[in-house]
Formats: C-alpha cells, sequence, structure tokens
C-alpha cells in the first residue's frame, strides 16, 4: 500500500534525478550487473538505448502512481516480454536493489530514510505486478 505522501516523495525525488537519467541508467546497470552478473549476458542492445527505455517507463509508471490500474496492463505486457528476454523472478530483486543504490547515490541528502521506503514500496508494487504476470505465463502448460 502506498500513500499519497509516499506517492509525493517517489514523484519529487524522480523529478531530481529526470535531467540526468543517461548517468542514472549508466550507474544502474553498472550496479546491476555487479549485484546480479548472470543478467549481464540477457542485454544485446545499445545499452544508451536501453537505459533511455528504462527510464521512460519508470517515468510512465511514477507519473501514473496515484492510478496504478492504468498502467498495469503496460507493466503486465512488459513482464510478459521480460520472461522471453531470460529475465527470472529473482532478478527483480536484484534490478529493485541496483535502482535504489542508484538513486541513493545520485541524490544523496535528497534520498532520505522515508523517501527510500517510498521507493521500495512502489517498486515492491511494480515488480509484484510484473512478477504475477511473469509467473502467469512461465506456469502455463505447454500448447499440444
Ligand atoms: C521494474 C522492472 C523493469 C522495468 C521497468 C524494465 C523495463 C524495460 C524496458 C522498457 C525494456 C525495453 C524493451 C521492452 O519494452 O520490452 C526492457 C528490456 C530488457 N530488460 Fe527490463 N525492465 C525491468 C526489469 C527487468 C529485469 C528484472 C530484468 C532481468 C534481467 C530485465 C532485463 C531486460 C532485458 C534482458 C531486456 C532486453 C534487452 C535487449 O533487448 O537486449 N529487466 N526492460
Amino acid at each position: 500500500m502506498t500513500t499519497l505522501r509516499q506517492i509525493e516523495l517517489v514523484q519529487d525525488s524522480f523529478a531530481l534525478v529526470l535531467p540526468v537519467t543517461a548517468q542514472a541508467a549508466a550507474e544502474f546497470y553498472r550496479r546491476l550487473f555487479i549485484i546480479a552478473p548472470d543478467t549481464k549476458p540477457l542485454f544485446h542492445s545499445d545499452m544508451e538505448e536501453q537505459g533511455r527505455k528504462l527510464f521512460l517507463t519508470l517515468a510512465t509508471v511514477v507519473d501514473a502512481l496515484d492510478r496504478l490500474e492504468d498502467v498495469l496492463p503496460v507493466a503486465t505486457d512488459l513482464a510478459v516480454r521480460h520472461v522471453t528476454y531470460g529475465a527470472k523472478i529473482r532478478h527483480y530483486d536484484a534490478v529493485g536493489t541496483a535502482l535504489i543504490e542508484t538513486l541513493r547515490a545520485l541524490l544523496g541528502v535528497h534520498f532520505d530514510e522515508e523517501t527510500e521506503a517510498a521507493w521500495g514500496c512502489a517498486y515492491g508494487l511494480l515488480s509484484g505486478a510484473m512478477i504475477a504476470a511473469a509467473e502467469a505465463v512461465v506456469a502455463q502448460p505447454v500448447q499440444a
């Protein structure tokens, strides 16, 4: 459950990152590949382009935190595509940790405990929805 205050904290802190998303994306992948090295071989595209796509999606979700039902179909489709990219359920925790660490490194004093907890909550909602969608796909029996 994300409170209105938490939504505000996530949106305000993300606004501070927006001018430096290229740097944030590079930092995010650097940290992800340390936390979960087995994710690195799954990426085949240009990483700058990939970072742009990631932050564009995050911006959409952050913007819609007060009406998540609007973006859940987007998150569900994204999660289903991620199964084909080779993303595993355990990787969602690694992505969450890399994201929080990146925000902490970039925002410094602007990323206080309350803001970090708010991000944890928001990422939990998004990743929870994506994991549920991914599990539903994986659990589907193979068609004869
Ligand atoms: C909140 C979580 C995540 C978000 C918002 C996100 C976002 C995205 C976006 C927007 C793309 C571009 C392609 C597309 O739209 O289908 C993408 C691709 C990709 N993502 Fe994620 N992602 C997330 C979690 C993960 C996780 C947990 C993994 C696990 C390793 C992962 C690995 C990949 C890979 C391998 C690609 C394809 C790269 C390529 O084409 O070379 N992502 N992601």
